[in-house]
């Protein structure tokens, strides 16, 4: 009997592992992603994981254009008689090996170009939101890039309804709130972003807010001032990609031009002592992404993820997924990474999991339900 016990245990083991290396190459069979870590690493204790796994999560940093996954990829574009560059899906996952911000982005702007139809919006939006209700995210503050899609015919209306419907269903049935937060690329000019932002009027209030993201090196925050003040005035609150590639200056412009309610990524904060300082005195949240920035070469491994030191220097750290479907792993696969990386507690968890709620949009009675919620898990955890 413990023979065979021991053969399923080696089985597993292997299948494990071949399922592991397919993913390193090209991220197959990514709905196991939470057996994963345990089966191969099994270095991260099991109670810890389950806490991950149980506690309330917000996600305050996630493109929903990054939620495209192959499959649906392919199917979306099959409806649509389009043809991707690329054979099949194993060919497309071939191609998930960035080198830097702009790699990657070259191949997300390709596959947003099969989205059409509202219907196409829907369902990028509401996989997601499968996904991570099984992972227990209880709030979402999704990204979306309008310019990807006017830029090539659609309309604004288009996309904006397929996402919100989706969103709304989402509540509906998994409980999840929401928030949507649109994009301008800063790639293109501000005349441009204008633009987007007049077309965004009517939907007005179904947008808390703007954001600023693409290639960052080059485009500054200062070239988008007068676009943002005008959100603002408008009723937009503010958040910007900077110091993901950026450097700290564009931190500071995000803040004293931008006026950002949170910064995005903000690695290189850290090069700049006065800017910690003045993140902590305003308590800016970091919306931090580390598989993100394994992927992207903005770090070489995770153990050399700065989220723990910040966290150490009173800075408020959450923990986001970015592009997932590019980048290897959602919201827990994050979390699970980056606590076995650096050695994380429990105690450690609850600070990012209660900073990512309380530092969302979320009204005040959810919030605190919510973190409620979580000290009670800590609670039980530490008994
Ligand atoms: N950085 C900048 N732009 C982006 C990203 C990112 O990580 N993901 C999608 N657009
Ligand atoms: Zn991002």
């Amino acid at each position: 009997m413990k023979n065979a016990i021991n053969k399923l245990g080696n089985f597993i083991n292997e299948l494990g592992k071949i399922v592991f290396l397919n993913r390193e190459n090209s991220l197959i069979f990514s709905q196991f992603e939470v057996n994963l870590t345990g089966l191969n690493e099994n270095k991260m204790n099991k109670k810890l994981e389950n806490f991950i796994n149980e506690i309330p999560k917000a996600e305050l940093h996630l493109h929903i254009e990054g939620t495209f996954e192959p499959e649906l990829m392919f199917d979306i574009a099959s409806r649509n008689h389009i043809e991707l560059k690329y054979k099949s899906v194993g060919e497309l996952k071939q191609a998930y090996n960035f080198n830097n911000l702009q790699e990657f982005l070259d191949l997300y702007y390709e596959g947003a170009n099969v989205l059409i139809h509202e219907q196409d919006f829907y369902d990028l939006t509401f996989a997601y939101l499968e996904k991570i209700h099984k992972q227990n995210v209880v709030h979402t503050e999704i990204f979306f890039d309008p310019q990807t899609h006017t830029d090539r015919g659609r309309a604004f209306e288009t996309v904006i309804k397929g996402i919100k419907r989706a969103l709304e269903d989402g509540e509906k049935q998994f409980g999840i709130t929401y928030e949507i937060i649109m994009c301008f690329l800063r790639h293109l000019n501000e005349d441009e972003a204008f633009k987007t932002l007049e077309q965004a009027l009517p939907y007005k209030d179904w947008i808390i807010g703007v954001g600023l993201d693409s290639s960052e090196v080059g485009n500054p925050p200062s070239k988008f001032e007068k676009v943002f003040e005008k959100a603002r005035n408008e009723g937009f609150l503010t958040v910007a990609h900077a110091g993901e590639e950026g450097s700290s200056d564009y931190i500071w412009e995000a803040l004293n031009l931008l006026k950002v309610s949170r910064i995005d990524h903000g690695n290189r904060c850290l090069d700049d002592e006065k800017l910690v300082d003045k993140l902590v005195d305003l308590k800016i949240p970091l919306t931090m992404c580390p598989l993100s920035n394994l992927s992207l070469k903005v770090i070489n491994d995770l153990k050399k993820h700065p989220a723990k030191e910040l966290l150490d220097k009173n800075v408020i750290v959450t923990i986001n997924s970015d592009d997932p479907a590019y980048f290897g792993g959602y919201l827990r696969k994050n979390y699970f990474a980056l606590a076995e990386a650096l050695d994380l507690s429990a105690a450690d968890i609850s600070v990012l999991a209660s900073n990512s709620l309380e530092y969302s949009f979320l009204d005040s009675a959810k919030k605190l339900q919510h973190l409620d919620k979580i000290s009670d898990l800590l609670k039980k955890f530490n008994n």
